[in-house]
């Protein structure tokens, strides 16, 4: 699994993930706010509808926003239908553990599958002061390790387990019954995530637990100073590019 926000960028991936993650990280990605708190129901809404357009093979899954599902099972469910029909996404993904398995349970009883999200949670930043390794101490290892049980249990038909220290992710996998997806986890999980723009390389500094598998940054920078220097000399446009009487 990839994240994918943009059509084209969806087309290009399609072929080779399973799934296709409209994550919320778009807020930092695509509109540069410092965390995921301010992403809109309809900022998901269109980026989930574009990706949508752009995949044929692999699964959909849109990240539900801060505000959208907490309140309470009944708010989860309108939220997440209207991301399902205005978007045509297979499924929808949200953060959280033990205290929102009553919801998972309520909107996978309805038909809207369930993706969940445990160990650090970026929606929480504000509660947790950081995005740091999460399961650090022997009781909030326990506690990410409930979490995904009862996320498990409520339903959830895969979960991503978001940077904890390894063995917290190798006992998860060991332990629930749906697929699990590692983002700083382990290689032990059934799956693995990234944001695309991370791995290919679009930023200069990244996570710890990124592995930049492109140079994009370099290569959008070579391509636009090529452009410029194009421009300025006249040699862009050249023969090739205009238009011509017959
Ligand atoms: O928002 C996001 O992109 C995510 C992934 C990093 C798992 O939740």
């Amino acid at each position: 699994m990839l994240t994918a926000y943009t059509v084209r960028m969806a087309q290009l991936m399609d072929p080779h993930c399973d799934m296709l993650l409209v994550g919320d990280s778009l807020g930092q990605v695509i509109y540069g706010l410092p965390h995921t708190v301010a992403v809109t129901m309809e900022m998901m809404a269109a980026h989930g509808a574009a990706v949508v357009r752009g995949s044929y093979h692999a699964a959909v899954i849109v990240d539900m926003p801060f505000g959208s599902y907490e309140a309470s099972p009944e708010q989860a469910f309108v939220n997440a239908s209207r991301l399902l029909k205005e978007t045509g996404a297979a499924a929808v993904k949200l953060e959280g553990g033990k205290v929102l398995a009553p919801t998972v349970e309520f909107l996978t009883s309805r038909g809207i599958p369930v993706m969940a999200h445990v160990g650090l949670t970026p929606q929480a930043v504000n509660i947790l002061g950081g995005y740091g390794v999460r399961g650090k101490s022997p009781e909030e290892a326990q506690s990410i390790v409930d979490d995904a049980i009862a996320m498990s249990d409520a339903g959830a038909f895969a979960m991503v387990i978001e940077g904890v220290l390894e063995h917290i992710a190798i006992e998860i996998t060991q332990k629930v019954a749906c697929p699990t997806i590692g983002i700083g986890a382990s290689a032990q999980c059934d799956g693995q995530v990234l944001v695309a723009e991370d791995m290919l390389g679009l930023f200069d500094r990244v996570p710890k637990f990124v592995k930049k598998f492109g140079n994009m940054g370099v290569s959008v920078e070579d391509a636009v100073r090529a452009y410029a220097t194009g421009v300025r000399d006249r040699s862009f446009p050249g023969p090739d590019q205009l238009y011509q009487p017959v």
